[in-house]
This record gives structure tokens, sequence and C-alpha cells, in this order.
């Protein structure tokens, strides 16, 4: 289900069953699955812990309680990143824990970051606002490969990396 090969299909289950929402949503599994692949994208090119992206993209929304307003859900699902973790179940450093931490609880209210790897989690998340028919602003962006892609709107070069339906 997941790119990297440390987020296996277990853990992707065992987050998709603490999930609160309907079984369709804009901030769903697919979702998910497209913010790694953009995230991993800007990390091999922009320098970042392909892990940590990996990892953001499994936990940001994942404790999302509707599909509207729910500014909470980030701080939430930073939360349920750390009982994993305290469990045993994330092969990440507590400074890997940190970053995480810090990307799914600011990713709503935060628009920039000095952290690479928090920089690859953002802006890997806004560029699949297309799914809602919304065009990201490439101020809104951080890291220079995102907004390139943003300015030339060429999101082919992300679908020929990993492609994935809608
Ligand atoms: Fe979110
Ligand atoms: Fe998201």
């Amino acid at each position: 289900m997941f790119i990297h090969d440390k987020v296996d299909d277990q853990l992707v289950q065992d987050v998709l069953s603490r999930k609160h929402q309907i079984e369709y949503s804009v901030h769903g599994l697919q979702h998910w699955q497209r913010v790694e692949r953009n995230g991993l994208f800007l990390s091999e090119r922009e320098g970042g812990d392909d892990l940590v992206v990996s990892l953001f993209a499994l936990f940001h929304d994942s404790q999302r309680l509707n599909d509207f307003e729910d500014p909470e859900h980030g701080s939430r699902g930073a939360t349920l990143a750390t009982e994993f973790y305290d469990q045993g179940r994330l092969c990440i450093s507590e400074a890997q824990l940190q970053t995480l931490t810090e990307a799914c609880r600011d990713h709503t209210e935060s628009i920039y970051s000095d952290n690479a790897t928090i920089r690859c989690c953002w802006d890997g998340d806004r560029l699949d606002l297309t799914r809602i028919s919304v065009i990201p602003d490439s101020e809104m962006l951080n890291t220079a490969t995102a907004k390139e892609i943003a300015d030339t709107m060429d999101y082919s070069i992300l679908d020929r990396y990993r492609s994935y339906s809608r």
C-alpha cells in the first residue's frame, strides 16, 4: 500500500483501524498514498528523511473527524504516532519522532519550516490539493521542486514517478 518498505501493510492497516471517518474521504487512504508519493519525490530531490516523510503521510490526516473544519486533527495524528512509537511499532529514533510529530501537529496552521524533512511533508500534502480542484499556490510551498511543479502546473511528473488513481 505504501512505497517505503518500513511502512508495511500491517502498520497501514493498524492506522486505518484507528481512523474515525467513513471509507470514502478526500482525506483518506488514497490521499495518504499520494502525499507519500509526492513527499518521497520531493525528498529525493531536496534532501529529507524519507521514512519520516512516509510516516507523516500515514499519520497526518488519520485522526480527522470529518472532511471540513477539524483544526485539531494534526495534533491527534501526532498523538497516535507517539502511541505507535511507544509500542515499538515505528523503526525511528527519538529525533525522528520529534520531526514527525511536529510535521503532523503543525501541518494545517503553519506554512513554512526550516526543517528539510518537514518542508517535503507539507509540500507533498499541498501538492495533492488538486484532488479537490484547488490549484496549489507556489507561495504556499516550501521547496523549489514543489514550487516549480505548481508554477508549471506539470503534475504529470509526479504520476510518472508513481501513478495512483483518484
Ligand atoms: Fe490535514
Ligand atoms: Fe492531508
